[in-house]
């Protein structure tokens, strides 16, 4: 019988590594899956028998019609995206609207929250963080000043009208006159806003309590995390990071579930490192090494099809992911994509002036400084792609696996050889796994 049944499975490392067809693998097993942070930011691929589908909002339940896809009240939502994202489902056969929920408290991204993300952009000049231009950080701005409006405020049209009176008011004139951009026109995005009010409705649900309401069913949620433990906010490579909490205890803020509700944390890791936009990365390879990484991985972003900065696995930043979340299993993704390479690296360490280092801490610029130390292992030279049997794996390829875990000190339970959702190798289930039981003594 399964043990785990709220699991949080998210981004060990800078986001991109293949949380969605995870969470499109696992919820054969599951009920419901809640996405509780980011918002459009994120693009997350699923590829079911060669058909790929990116989602950006809608959370990686939508391709099996017995599982709900809730939004909670942690995510940003840009109301015109979410109801193409719909639409494109619906396209596909698919029925989503009777399946999603989404939270009266989720912060409603504004045009203006745009403009201003690409104004504060051109702005930083060569300090850019190379945002998705979705204007992310600056919704989640408002929320933290308490003058956002939310998906609720749309049921109140009058008051509605005001505020947004208001918060037009403040934000035109940080863009005429601190940016010198162009202004956003008040009525043009109220009429905008009051024709979402309808459609919207019936989407609207109290997400915290149907939470609750599937636990004491016992019934089986995945948390789905956007980005990675190191964009975030607090802990990860600041300034360069998103602006909302990626780590696993933001499942329980963004959704209004207790702390002690969560069963199990999965980390998802590349066997290798990326990155999109601008920051710290002490493994990029700028290399030929990177560029086969690149080009094996088809390394561009689902969301902005930016090319991706590719590295070798840091054992360091993953090590803080594994401690800061409190990751109990890993999921290890696109192994297939090192396999004609010889050796394959492990950064065990960094040097800082010469002497190690541990992860500096909260300072992108002592990141940038640090040095990489690496461990050497024997490539396997050998097709890991499309694997579903671990017998049928290269030994060298169990000894990779083998050692990241023993760095980490964390079991691998999934390892991804393929984009599919077939190809992969389940070696314990995520929701049976006792993961946290303690020894006798
Ligand atoms: P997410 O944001 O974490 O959901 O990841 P993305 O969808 O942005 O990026 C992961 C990319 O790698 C997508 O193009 C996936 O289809 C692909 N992918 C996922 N797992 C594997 C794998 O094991 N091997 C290979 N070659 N590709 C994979
Ligand atoms: P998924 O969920 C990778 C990065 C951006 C930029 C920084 C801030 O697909 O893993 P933002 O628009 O959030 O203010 O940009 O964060 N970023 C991501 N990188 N995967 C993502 O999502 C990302 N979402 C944001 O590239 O460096
Ligand atoms: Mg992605």
């Amino acid at each position: 019988m399964d043990t785990n049944r709220n699991l949080v499975l998210l981004g060990a490392q800078w986001g991109d590594e293949g949380k969605g067809k995870i969470v499109d693998l696992l919820t054969a097993r599951a009920d419901a899956v809640v996405r509780f942070q980011g918002g459009h930011n994120a693009g997350h691929t699923l590829v079911i028998k060669g058909a790929r589908t990116v989602l950006h909002l809608v959370p990686s339940g939508a391709m099996r019609e017995h599982v709900a896809c809730l939004i909670g009240n942690g995510v940003v939502v840009n109301v015109p995206h979410l109801l193409e994202e719909i639409g494109s489902l619906e396209q596909h056969g698919l029925d989503i609207r009777s399946r999603l929920q989404v939270s009266p408290g989720c912060p409603l991204i504004l045009p203006h929250h745009i403009a201003l993300d690409l104004a504060a952009e051109r702005a930083r000049g060569k300090q850019a963080i190379g945002t998705t231009g979705r204007g992310i950080g600056p919704c989640y701005e408002d929320k933290a000043a308490r003058r956002g409006l939310r998906i609720g405020d749309l049921l109140k049209p009058d008051s509605f009208s005001d505020r947004l009176r208001a918060v037009m008011d403040y934000h035109n004139f940080i863009l005429e006159h601190y940016y010198r951009s162009e202004t956003m026109d008040f009525h043009a995005t109220l009429d905008e806003c009051l024709s979402w009010s309808g459609i919207l409705q019936p989407l609207i649900g109290d997400v915290s309590a149907r939470l609750e309401a599937l636990r004491q069913q016992g019934r089986t949620v995945i948390f789905e995390g956007a980005q990675g433990m190191m964009l975030d906010v607090d802990h990860g490579t600041y300034p360069f990071a998103t602006s909302s909490n990626t780590t696993a205890a933001a499942a329980a803020t963004g959704s209004g579930i207790g702390p002690l509700d969560i069963d199990v944390v999965m980390g998802v890791v590349k066997a290798y490192a990326t990155r999109v936009g601008a920051g710290p990365f002490p493994t990029e390879l700028e290399d030929d090494v990177g560029q086969h990484l690149a080009s094996r991985g088809h390394e561009f972003g689902a969301t902005t099809g930016r090319p991706r900065r590719c590295g070798w696995l840091d054992i360091v930043a993953l090590r803080r992911a594994v401690r800061v979340c409190g990751i109990d299993t890993l999921c290890v993704t696109k192994l297939d994509v090192l396999d004609h390479l010889d050796p394959v690296r492990i950064c065990t360490g960094y040097e800082y002036e010469g002497l190690e280092a541990g992860f500096p801490l909260y300072n992108a610029q002592d990141l940038e400084a640090c040095r990489p130390v690496y461990e050497s292992l024997p490539g396997w030279q050998a097709g890991t792609a499309g694997l579903r049997s671990y017998e049928d794996m290269p030994e060298n390829a169990k000894t990779y696996l083998s050692r990241i875990s023993e760095l980490v000190g964390c079991p691998v339970s999934i390892i991804s050889t393929g984009a599919d959702r077939e190809d992969t190798i389940v070696l314990e289930n995520p929701f049976s796994g006792g993961y946290r039981e303690t020894s006798p003594e």
